[in-house]
């Protein structure tokens, strides 16, 4: 798990390449294709966001707020999880109605969902307007609002052609969000594309006989305001929680520094006479977190990230020398090797490393390909804490 974290360090490095990075050069002579470099870099830093390329930017809409207020729900500022247990899988994909239609019925293009991603839950979510003044007297207090998937009737029983999903009184002089469960729907749409035909939404008397359309309203894509366009919300595991840098990447590419991502960064293995293990002063300094930013600016993907405009992923730096005391937490393995080292009983064996020995999850806010807004949680991003290892 450690190795993501290495990866996106080192990539950031290369992507800043400051002078100080002239260890890289010396083992990969980077200055021959710099450009390449980048665009290769970007691309495996892509990758470790999961995705093949940066969505395309365009001038976004605003945000739903829903999504907003998930995101600050489960993310701090930095986008760092808050609680990992607050979200079940690591997604949530927010689409809004592509039909705008007059009847209550709705289409949502889920085409950005990838096939192996597991939807755990979907949600329709309507926004009920007041009823208007003149019937603001009507008789009844509650209504009842269903939910149906609309069925192919060619296929399917034609005197049904459609399937009930969901339903429940509604008060009628309420306001506000109404959210309806259609998990199975949406599992039905991804096994099978062609069989989304849209939502239709009935709303009833208690008697059943068919509510006034001007008693019972809600918003539409149409005619109201954006913030209350009725919208899908999925909730979704892509199955990537503990993927591992390795993935995706070809044989033709393996020369690349990036698929040797311990090198530079495991420091004590291969360390260079210019030691980064030294201060200013020449002191060799112990094994510590130390900040390092990943700015989404500067790596151009402040288009279409929504939240957060970068994070600190922070980097274990300094040395590991004999004694390790237990503010090293060293691994008895680390401690071994630390005493061997020092004894010098057997040639060649370093210093154990200074690695990250606890990572955090980070939150990614952003807009994908067709501008829905997408909550994306990355786990083993952050450095929580360094030790000798
Ligand atoms: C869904 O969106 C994709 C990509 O934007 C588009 O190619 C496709 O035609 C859309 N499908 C429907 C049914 O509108
Ligand atoms: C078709 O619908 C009718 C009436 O709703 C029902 O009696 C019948 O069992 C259904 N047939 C199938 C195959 O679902």
């Amino acid at each position: 798990m450690f190795p993501v974290v290495l990866v996106v360090i080192s990539l950031v490095r290369v992507l800043i390449a400051r002078p100080s990075m002239d260890y890289l050069e010396n083992h990969f002579n980077l200055a021959n294709e710099p450009k390449e470099v980048r665009s290769k870099a970007i691309k495996r830093l892509l990758e470790v966001f999961g995705m093949e390329d940066p969505p395309l930017t365009r001038g976004h809409k605003q945000p739903p707020q829903y999504m907003l207020d998930l995101y600050n729900t489960v993310a701090d500022v930095d986008g760092v999880t808050k609680d990992p247990y607050l979200l079940e899988g690591n997604t949530v994909r927010s689409f809004f109605d592509k039909l705008h239609s007059e009847e209550v019925e709705y289409m949502f293009n889920l085409s950005t969902v990838a096939k192996s991603e597991r939807v755990l839950t979907a949600e329709l979510h309507l926004f009920k307007l007041r009823p208007q003044a003149s019937v603001a007297f009507n008789r009844h207090h509650y209504c009842q609002v269903s939910v149906y998937q609309i069925l192919d009737g060619g296929e399917m029983n034609v005197s049904q052609g459609k399937k009930l999903l969901s339903s429940r009184l509604v008060p009628i002089h309420s306001n506000g969000w109404e959210v309806f469960t259609i998990t199975q729907a949406v599992r039905s749409w991804m096994s099978d594309k062609s069989s989304n035909l849209g939502l239709l939404v009935t709303v009833k008397t208690l008697a059943g006989s068919q509510m006034d359309d001007k008693v019972l309203r809600f918003a539409s894509g149409r005619d109201h305001h954006h913030s209350k366009q009725p919208m899908l919300v999925l909730f979704t595991d892509d199955g990537r929680r503990t993927a591992s840098p390795e993935i995706n990447i070809k044989d033709g590419e393996a020369s690349l520094p990036f698929t040797l991502p311990m090198l530079p960064m495991a420091g004590a293995g291969r360390r260079s006479p210019r030691s980064l293990d030294y201060d200013e002063n020449g002191e060799k300094t112990a094994c510590q977190r130390q900040p390092l930013y990943v700015d989404f600016e500067e790596i151009g993907w402040s288009g279409w990230i929504v939240s957060p405009r970068g994070y600190n992923a922070y980097h274990c730096k300094g040395s590991c020398p004999f004694p390790l005391g237990q503010n090293m937490r060293p691994t008895n393995h680390a401690t071994v090797q630390s005493i061997i080292n020092a004894l010098k009983l057997t040639k060649g064996i370093d210093t154990p490393c200074c690695v990250p020995d606890k990572l955090y999850s980070i939150n990614l806010l952003y807009f994908d390909d067709d501008e829905n807004v997408v909550l994306k949680q990355y786990d083993d991003m952050v450095a929580g804490s360094c030790g000798c290892h």
